[in-house]
């Protein structure tokens, strides 16, 4: 009988390394972990990029830990009111973790409070909330994210170093237009401020030919806002600082339909690095365009959020740099490692800034 046990204690054993995996390369948990995923919107062509990296670096990181990761991604349609929602039903459902995206950054602190009380962790990606909002939680929320002040100014000093520096009509002024991704933004709000910043610190004599046009991150819009433009300002109009890619991309329709040439007669700049603008970039149809690095934020996202469910503290900020992109080469996604920063370290930072 006693061998007969020690028989079935052993074949059990057996059992359990084979469930693991591959020996070594498991933490032998094999546990089955809930992630819940708000995106802002699922249609947005750098969110989709992001989303589907997330989903598939989950995927490996279950294959190499022999643990289950299920991801519950839900689309907040643009809407904060159904995003809250979603992230309530993430809470009442007991997830291990939210990863949140959120539509509107000023309700990071409620949903952050709402979160607490439920004891399940949260890594805010993509929209950066105030400072204040990342001490409500500290070791237990994190930011995941880039900053955006980088993007603006690397579009700003890829028109400085152009041949014509911008003024590509020789009055001595770079007249521009912005398109804006939307308000609440803000990667919106920097790149806008500072674009234009790096054109002023290279010396360069610069003004705005109108207000930033709202196009919403979006291409159509984007396209129809630089038509006009055109058509108001004509040859006036010599840079087109868009916030992002997709609205480039919409400028460049706009410029080609009225017989202009990007790089000959007007200069374009997005950020993004979206495959769209990266095949114009190629054909000489971008000025250039700055990779906002979807493949370590999403895995750094994932990363962090490992950590906390696993019960660990993590940092309250994880940066990923921006990467100038003038050719092809330049977009290349290798794994690179984010740079963490502390709640005074951000505060001293930013203060400095102004
Ligand atoms: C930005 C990105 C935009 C848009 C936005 C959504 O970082 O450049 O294309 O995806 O995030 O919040």
């Amino acid at each position: 009988m006693k061998k007969f046990f020690k028989f079935m204690a052993l074949a059990l054993l057996g059992l359990v390394l084979v469930a693991c995996g591959k020996s070594g390369e498991s933490d032998g948990s094999g546990k089955t972990y809930q992630v819940g995923v708000a995106i802002y919107q699922f249609n947005d062509n750098f969110m989709t990029l992001y989303r589907k990296e997330l989903e598939s670096y989950f995927t490996k990181l279950g294959e190499e830990t022999g643990n289950k990761y299920v991801l519950d991604i839900q689309d907040g349609k643009q809407d904060q009111a159904t995003q809250t929602e979603q992230i309530n039903n993430f809470i009442a459902q007991g997830k291990d973790v939210i990863l949140a995206n959120l539509v509107d950054p000023t309700a990071a602190g409620s949903i952050i409070s709402s979160a607490q009380a439920a004891d399940i962790p949260v890594v805010l990606i993509n929209r950066e909330p105030e400072v204040s909002e990342m001490e409500i939680w500290t070791g237990k929320t994190a930011y995941v994210g880039a900053d955006a002040t980088q993007s603006g100014t690397y579009q700003g000093e890829m028109i400085a170093a152009t041949d014509t520096k911008g003024d590509i009509n020789g009055d001595g002024t770079v007249n521009y237009i912005t398109l804006f991704g939307d308000p609440a933004n803000v990667d919106a709000q920097q790149r806008t401020a500072y674009s234009v910043k790096a054109l002023t610190d290279a010396g360069i004599k610069n003004e705005a030919l109108a207000e930033p046009y709202l196009a919403n991150w979006d291409t159509a819009k984007g396209q129809e806002m630089t038509a006009s433009a055109l058509e108001q300002f004509g040859t006036k109009l010599e840079v087109v600082f868009a916030n992002n890619d997709g609205m480039a991309v919409g400028a460049v329709t706009a410029i080609e339909s009225a017989g202009r040439k990007v790089g000959k007669d007007i200069l374009v700049v997005g950020v993004d690095a979206i495959p769209d603008a990266m095949e114009l970039l190629k054909n000489g149809k971008l000025t250039g365009t700055v990779l906002n690095d979807h493949y370590n934020q999403s895995h750094t996202a994932a990363n962090v959020a490992v950590e906390l469910m696993e019960g660990k503290e993590v940092q309250p900020y994880y940066w990923i740099d921006y990467v100038k992109v003038t050719k092809e080469g330049d977009a290349e996604l290798k794994d690179a490692e984010a740079k963490t920063e502390t709640i005074k370290e951000v505060k001293e930072r930013y203060a400095a800034r102004k």
